[in-house]
């Protein structure tokens, strides 16, 4: 026998040469296997040691060394530019191989719309030497038929002695200046691109995710855009791809040239002048790793590979950015109504009653669930497509989904992106899915053409090639087949960016040892307990501090005594960084000679290596970013095809631009903490830029304790989100609503909101789905002339009409917060709970109460809400009786819409939309559409901010008197009830008028 020590060595050095050109020594592994299942090193996810090129103070600058291009040859038409552009002299070979020649084409596609491309004169098509974004998978628009002179933006162009070739966006009209890298040097190399623009100070940028920051990204702060399986950390590259930027810019009104940017936040409460603002968005398009420093007064573009695809939008205000945006990378696919309901999930439900007992909780402590979900503890030894046969067996499954289903419930469990490589010398270990993908060519390969096969949750794995039809064929056809065996109702797509526990191909010669445990501890393993607790948690929770510290205090001895028996295995670190020089015409896809400064280090640690190759011979390093958003596509065609004629629920972690045409997004692995909470607000706002509307995060947080408190704000916090899910990790304390009783309070009071709110909700999707509407907004969106919000991200908007104002901090019993136009005479608001207009403040930052349990929530007056009522689902909230609030703007008048159809249907064939309009006592509905389904009685009306009592309390509908209204002095409201039988009990059969 060999011991697993031994082996462990041996295998780590076979994976070594044949992933990476480390020179690092084998070293054993420090933990023995823990049962028989033998354990992978910890090295083998370990690359090589990098500097990241923005610290690396010896890093070449591009800008210094190279010649930049030269334009000739061009041509300006109506339409456009195009133009050839040549090496302004000798090569400087930075980073890459720098290209001889190039084409720009610049096309004036829409009014508001301009396009830039730079390519490689060489590359005429998609072809493997020189990877282009191929539209398969990402549109590129062309011209719009017709298009004629009229532009909002301008394109110029000029070569100077000292840069050569350079080019500006300008609004046209205003003169201002988007985009300009005037006298910046073009660098292009076939690892290696770089565009360099001015900014003024203080700009506003917005976007370029996925990143854990603040809404406002700042001006000193590298983003890093390369896919990452990590869990949440601050200011890094994370799972997905977002290369778009909004930037707003603030103006004094009167300032027509648009010359004195107002940068500084100023507080303009007293201020005599008056502001405006115009935004536009950058969008390149380009899926390879990239980074975009945001500096003082410059942003820089730098790509590993592609192509300078760029897009620019005129705006002039966010709303009308994104929905430019949107248009070209395509409007968020229409939700389920019950996707909108509420989700619990954990990893740590180890079978099916495990499963029922929690939705048996949620019934019995009469808080509504929607949607229960599994983690990978469903898997058979974590295998896609594969339940467990004991635990999560499938007949026990589809009788407790029956239930579910039968209650108006749903069912929905983790889908990961690897596929487990059965163990050959084992024949129980057999795994059909992987050999129908295998041999149908579905998987990625070595470059030697053998399979690539890595590490994730079930052993060694390998993973699918989304470039090949024959893998999206296979994944439809495992889920449909799986779906035939437990009715699932929706995916949850993992580990997406594509994660892999090791560097390179570590299987290759080694899947007779699978299935392999990770190369590190799993939650609740020996020596791996849990003992973060969130901010403050010893103050508001004593008892339980007590313990958890006493627990915490035995795990670290434990800790201590466990290192110092290994310690002496462990090397110094004198650091040497791995350093690539440019090889002539060639690329080194696993270790460029520009390091980003990626979170894991070395580009193939925790992720399938840059090296894989795809059946079509594109390396993993030109699509990298894609995967996530690949697995999306296919995942969305294979639900389509398991529930036909039903809207596909689908959540993903890993994005790309257009995710949101397909999928929602769930923020990843955040953590038990008041400061990720904050975090989830300028996260969902970031990715309501980036057309993802559907996004929530895991509410109460995933990795360490939650504790009361925390969970208490965060249920009510995430009640306003889209996407509003509870998650946990694995051996956590249990954080489910119904674990204490002030968060069952807390969360069915916001939920009592959000219950009513679904009608508003639903329509703002189906005004996303068409045309582009931004769902959650920020402040600075919807006030565009008041520079002090241009960062403000501690409260949202839901649509229009509804502002949140949360508490975010831990031992709060209030908390800040503005309302936007209130002390300015341009809003009002009224309080959600009690319907109270909000007085106006002396200053424009206020206090306002909010004690454990009260989520401050206020209507924007000139808005009619049509409401239902809280029940334990949607089902049975849809078919509850309807309310209307009309809640006067400052002008006295109200306006709203509703949009209705099945709630599930990928194509309705009845809808119907309601508008409301309301001023001077009386409100008009109008009715277009003929979808009944929702045609229920009107139970009462709400009219808010009435100064005094009418001079008559008669109300009429349709000229028919049918109710006295009730005046309210303390609350200054309306109320009119008892008009259940009115309009024959269907309040939106036909169009109506009260008075
Ligand atoms: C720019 O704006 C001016 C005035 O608004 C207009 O006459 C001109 O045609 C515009 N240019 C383009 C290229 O659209
Ligand atoms: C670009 O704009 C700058 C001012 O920001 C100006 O100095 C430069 O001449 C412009 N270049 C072109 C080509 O329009």
């Amino acid at each position: 026998m060999v011991s697993p020590a031994l082996v462990s060595s041996l295998l780590l050095a076979s994976c070594l040469v044949r992933a990476q050109s480390s020179t690092a020594a084998p070293r054993a592994s420090s933990t023995a296997a823990a049962a028989s299942q033998f354990t992978l090193p910890a090295s083998v996810d370990e690359g090589a040691t990098l500097l990241p090129n923005v610290y690396d103070p010896t890093a070449p600058d591009a800008q210094v060394h190279c010649p930049g291009y030269t334009a000739s040859n061009v041509k300006t038409s109506t339409s456009g530019v195009t133009a050839h552009l040549t090496l302004a002299g000798t090569a400087c070979n930075v980073y890459g191989t720098d290209v001889q020649d190039l084409d720009l084409l610049v096309e004036y596609q829409t009014n508001a719309r301009l396009h830039v491309s730079i390519r490689p004169s060489h590359v005429t098509s998609q072809n493997e030497s020189w990877y282009l974004l191929s539209t398969d998978y990402v549109p590129a628009p062309n011209q719009e038929n017709g298009q004629t002179t009229t532009s909002d933006l301008t394109f110029s162009w000029e070569n100077t002695s000292e840069s050569g070739f350079g080019f500006n966006v300008t609004r046209n009209g205003t003169g201002e200046v988007l985009f300009s890298t005037t006298g910046t040097k073009l660098v292009f190399e076939n690892q290696f691109i770089e565009l360099v623009t001015h900014q003024e100070e203080k700009y506003n940028l917005y976007g370029l995710g996925e990143v854990i920051h603040g809404l406002r990204l700042g001006n000193n702060l590298t983003r890093t855009i390369y896919a990452a399986d990590v869990g949440d950390p601050i200011d890094y590259n994370l799972y997905g791809s977002h290369p778009f930027y909004l930037q707003t810019k603030y103006f004094e009104v009167g300032d027509h040239n648009r010359t004195t940017l107002v940068t500084e936040p100023l507080d303009t409460s007293n201020a005599t002048s008056n502001y405006t603002s115009l935004s536009h968005g950058v969008y390149l398009r380009n899926a390879h790793g990239m980074e975009v420093l945001l500096r003082a007064t410059n942003v820089t573009w730098r790509t590993l590979g592609g192509s300078l695809d760029l897009y620019f939008f005129s705006g002039p205000t966010q709303p009308d950015v994104t929905q430019q945006y949107l248009n070209v990378i395509g409007e968020p696919a229409l939700q389920n109504y019950w996707g909108f309901g509420f989700h619990q999930c954990r990893w740590g439900y180890q079978n099916w009653s495990v499963t029922e007992d929690v939705v048996n909780n949620y019934e019995r402590f009469a808080i509504p669930l929607e949607v229960i979900w599994n983690d990978i503890d469903y898997m058979n030894h974590y295998r896609d497509f594969d339940n467990d046969p004991i635990r999560f067996n499938y007949s026990t499954g589809s009788a407790f989904l029956k239930r579910l289903h039968d209650r108006g419930q749903h069912y929905i469990p983790i889908i990961d992106s690897a596929i487990y490589v059965p163990n050959p010398a084992n024949a129980s270990d057999a795994y059909q899915t992987f050999n129908d993908g295998n041999d149908t060519n579905s998987f990625l390969l070595n470059p030697d053409g053998s399979l690539y096969i890595g590490d994730v949750w079930p052993g060694l794995t390998s993973f699918p090639d989304w470039s090949t039809a024959a893998a999206h064929t296979w994944w439809k056809n495992q889920l449909v087949a799986w779906h035939q065996k437990l009715p699932v109702d929706g995916a949850w797509i993992d580990m997406s960016e594509v994660s892999s526990f090791c560097v390179g191909s570590c299987g290759s010669g080694n899947i007779s040892l699978n299935p392999v445990h990770p190369p590190f501890k799993l939650p609740g393993e020996p020596g791996n307990v849990i003992y973060d607790y969130p901010e403050g948690f010893n103050l508001t929770n004593a008892t339980e501090a007590a313990s958890a510290a006493s627990a915490s205090q035995s795990q670290a001895e434990a800790t201590v005594t466990a290192s110092s028996t290994t310690a002496s295995g462990l090397t110094s670190s004198s650091t040497s960084y791995l350093r690539t020089t440019p090889t002539p015409g060639q690329r080194n896809v696993n270790h460029p000679p520009y390091v980003l400064n990626n979170v894991q280090g070395d580009l193939a640690v925790h992720a399938v290596s840059p090296n894989a190759t795809h059946h079509n011979g594109i390396q993993e390093y030109d699509v990298h970013n894609l995967f996530g958003h690949q697995i999306l596509q296919a995942t969305y065609a294979a639900l389509v095809a398991a529930i036909p004629g039903k809207r596909p629920f689908l959540i993903g972690r890993s994005t790309f631009v257009g995710s949101g045409t397909v999928a929602g997004h769930w923020g990843g692995d955040n953590m038990s903490k008041f400061y990720y909470m904050y975090f989830s607000i300028p996260q969902a706002l970031s990715f309501s830029l980036f057309g993802i509307p559907m996004f929530g995060v895991d509410t109460c947080g995933f990795n360490g304790n939650s504790d009361e408190e925390l969970c208490n704000r965060w249920m009510q916090l995430s009640a306003f989100f889209p996407f509003y899910r509870n998650h946990n990790t694995l051996s956590a304390n249990s954080q489910e609503a119904y674990v204490w009783s002030s968060v069952i309070d807390a969360t069915k009071t916001a939920m009592n909101v959000r219950f009513q709110l679904l009608p508003y909700l639903y329509t703002l999707f189906y005004n996303a789905h068409t045309k582009g509407d931004t769902v959650m907004r920020a402040l600075a969106w919807e006030f565009p002339n008041d520079p002090t919000l241009a960062d403000a991200d501690r409260q949202f908007f839901l649509g229009p009409s509804i502002l949140v104002t949360p508490v975010l901090t831990q031992g709060a019993t209030a908390v800040n917060g503005v309302f936007p136009g209130l002390v300015e005479g341009t809003a009002v608001y009224y309080d959600w709970y009690n319907k109270t207009p909000v007085s106006v403040p002396s200053t424009k930052n206020t206090t306002i109460a909010a004690p454990l349990g009260h989520i401050p929530v206020y209507i924007r007056g000139g808005v009619v809400l049509a409401t239902q009522q809280m029940a334990l689902t949607t089902r049975a909230a849809r078919n509850t009786s309807w309310s209307l609030i009309v809640a006067p703007g400052v002008d006295g008048r109200a306006s709203g819409s509703l949009y209705l159809d099945d709630g599930e249907s990928l194509a309705p064939n009845a809808t119907k939309l309601v508008t409301f309009s309301a001023a001077m006592g009386s409100l008009n509905v109008t009715v277009s559409g003929n979808y009944t389904g929702q045609d229920l009685p009107l139970a009462n009306l709400t009219i808010l901010g009435v100064p005094q009592p009418p001079p008559s309390n008669i109300v009429r509908i349709n000229g028919q008197t049918v109710a006295n209204s009730t005046y309210n002095t303390a609350s200054k409201t309306l109320f009119i009830s008892g008009l259940e039988h009115v309009l024959g009990g269907k309040v939106w059969s036909a169009n109506w008028t009260l008075s």
